[in-house]
């Protein structure tokens, strides 16, 4: 079980879904939490929920100045920054033929820029006394899924961005691990059931819940991973292992 005592993190897209459940538990095991997002009103009731350890600040990941003030939220409430996850983004599932090149370049800028404003607004806060930073990817950052090419490419982006800045940041005590997620039971794919059989084309035949996803990112968050840098953790019942072949086929 990660102790994350003392610890001062940002999350951002955590009003809802994976984000939320990762501030839940942050907080549960001792970390004061920044939750940042778009969404007001959930990110708000959330962090309400949480108490005195938790703030919420409206964030669009995609603004710089926004980040900075997000930052300075974490440093001036609770004292520094020592964790970013870098949570927040968007989906799209469409074929090449009917995904424009602004489609792309909206997904790019929220899942991969995003998350690129995301290291630098981090690092004067990091420096000084190290940190881990923990970018949540997905398992179409490990391989071709098809009707994925923007959001695809995005994870792909900020899985090769994750090994960069684990090779520039070591230095600074600065670690950075990238997480990739299977199917999991959000609001981004509500299509998806929950429970035993819920996906029986996985080894572990059922989709994830947030709550398994948070226990890797406060993992990889404390220092329990402090020789853990420039990693590729999947959660995902067994997605990436290889091709499964389902009961009864
Ligand atoms: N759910 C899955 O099956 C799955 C699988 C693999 C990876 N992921 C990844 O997991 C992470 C969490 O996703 P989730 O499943 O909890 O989805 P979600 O849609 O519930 O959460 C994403 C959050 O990001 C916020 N967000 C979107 N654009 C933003 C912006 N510009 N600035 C700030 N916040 C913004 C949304 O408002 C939302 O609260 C994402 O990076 C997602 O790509 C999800």
């Amino acid at each position: 079980m990660a102790d994350l005592t003392g610890k001062v993190a940002l999350i951002t897209g955590a009003a809802r879904g994976q984000g939320a459940a990762e501030a839940k538990l942050f907080v549960e095991r001792g970390a004061k939490v920044v939750i940042t997002d778009v969404l007001e009103t959930e990110g708000k009731e959330l962090a309400e929920s949480l108490g005195e350890n938790a703030r919420f600040v409206r964030h669009d990941v995609t603004d710089s100045e926004s980040w900075d003030a997000a930052v300075a939220v974490a440093v001036d409430t609770f004292g520094k920054l020592d964790v970013l996850v870098n949570n927040a983004a968007i989906y799209t599932m469409k074929p090449i033929a009917e995904t424009t090149p602004e489609e792309l370049e909206r997904i790019l800028t929220v899942n991969l820029v995003g998350a690129f404003r995301g290291i630098k607004a981090v690092l004067p806060a990091m420096t000084a006394n190290g940190g881990s930073i923990v970018n949540i990817s997905s398992q179409s950052g490990l391989e071709g899924l098809m009707n994925h090419s923007a959001y695809g490419s995005s994870k792909w982006g900020l899985r090769g961005l994750s090994k960069v800045a684990a090779l520039e940041l070591g230095l600074s005590q600065i670690r950075v691990n990238s997480v990739y997620p299977g199917p999991i039971a959000t609001p981004m794919v509500p299509y998806l059931t929950t429970g035993p059989g819920s996906f029986p084309t996985l080894p572990l035949e059922r989709t994830g819940l947030p709550e398994e996803v948070a226990e890797l990112v406060a993992f990889l968050a404390s220092d329990a991973s402090a020789y853990i840098t420039g990693a590729e953790v999947s959660v995902d019942g067994g997605l990436a292992a290889g091709k499964f072949i389902p009961r009864g086929m």
